[in-house]
């Protein structure tokens, strides 16, 4: 493979829950390869801010926008402000934004219920039924689910697997729905990753680790390179997939 056909020059991207973890990776990754990013956030006004002055610090380009997407007005509205604040254009979408909240049924509370299908799945879609009017022809469209999108091998998280299991298939949904315009769409989905709302230094932690063959937590960094390969030219024959990486841990 040539650098070349990794590079993302002229291009722009929106990164939903860009101001920390994987989010902040994928962006750094994106604007480091020649993207202009545009990240969204929904509290973090400081570590956003901190992530973007790193970017240009670095020499890229990049800005922030706080849209809180459990709200379907904000998700619309913070998308349109994205596109606006890049120029007009998009071509790279990486919904990223999501929440993970555990209880088993009969356990878990309504709001909890509620907000995870509100960020994980509504989010999803009205953030990407907004940019999709901008999105250019040979556009891409990364969503970021999980190994629960697969499986549900833990116990309380039928609704974040239902959430993420809904995400893949909006994503094969989409890759048909969008083929004619050279858009690919696809589904990264983590196994365990050294993020604030699952660190690797955790109690909980040393018992996920016992059961991912590799032994290790991944890094947000090792998620990014995925994304940046998925949104680069390299990849414009990779479509409607579910990419785990997990360190083999659904093997
Ligand atoms: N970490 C893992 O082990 C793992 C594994 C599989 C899949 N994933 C998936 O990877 C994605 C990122 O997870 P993470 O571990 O990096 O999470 P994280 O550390 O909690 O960071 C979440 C990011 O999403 C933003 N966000 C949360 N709720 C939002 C909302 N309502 N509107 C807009 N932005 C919102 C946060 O913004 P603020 O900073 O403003 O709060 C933050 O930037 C999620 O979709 C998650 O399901 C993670």
């Amino acid at each position: 493979m040539s650098l070349q056909n990794l590079d993302l020059t002229n291009k722009t991207a929106i990164v939903t829950g860009g101001s920390r973890s994987i989010g902040a990776a994928c962006a750094k990754l994106l604007a480091a390869r020649g993207a202009t990013v545009a990240i969204t956030y929904s509290n973090s006004a400081e570590r956003a801010e901190q992530l973007i002055a790193e970017i240009k610090a670095d020499g890229g380009k990049a800005c922030a926008v706080q849209a809180d997407i459990s709200d379907i007005a904000a998700a619309k509205a913070g998308t349109e402000q994205a596109v606006k604040l890049l120029g007009g254009q998009l071509d790279i979408l990486v919904n990223n934004a999501g929440v993970a909240e555990h209880g088993a049924i009969g356990e878990l509370s309504d709001e909890s219920f509620n907000r995870q299908v509100k960020i994980n799945i509504e989010g999803v879609w009205h953030t990407t039924a907004t940019a999709i009017s901008h999105l250019n022809n040979g556009g891409r469209i990364i969503n970021i689910g999980s190994f629960f999108s697969e499986r549900v091998p833990f116990p309380g998280a039928s609704v974040y697997g239902m959430t993420k299991h809904a995400v893949a298939g909006m994503t094969k949904g989409w890759a048909r729905d969008l083929a004619s315009k050279s858009i690919t769409v696809n589904i990264v989905q983590p196994g365990p990753i050294n993020t604030d709302a699952n660190p690797e230094d955790s109690e909980r932690a040393e018992k996920i680790k016992s059961v991912v063959p590799l032994g290790r937590y991944g890094q947000p960094s090792e998620v990014a390179e995925l994304v940046a390969f998925l949104a680069s030219p390299a990849a414009a024959y990779i479509s409607g997939a579910q990419i785990l990486i997990d360190g083999a841990m659904l093997a």
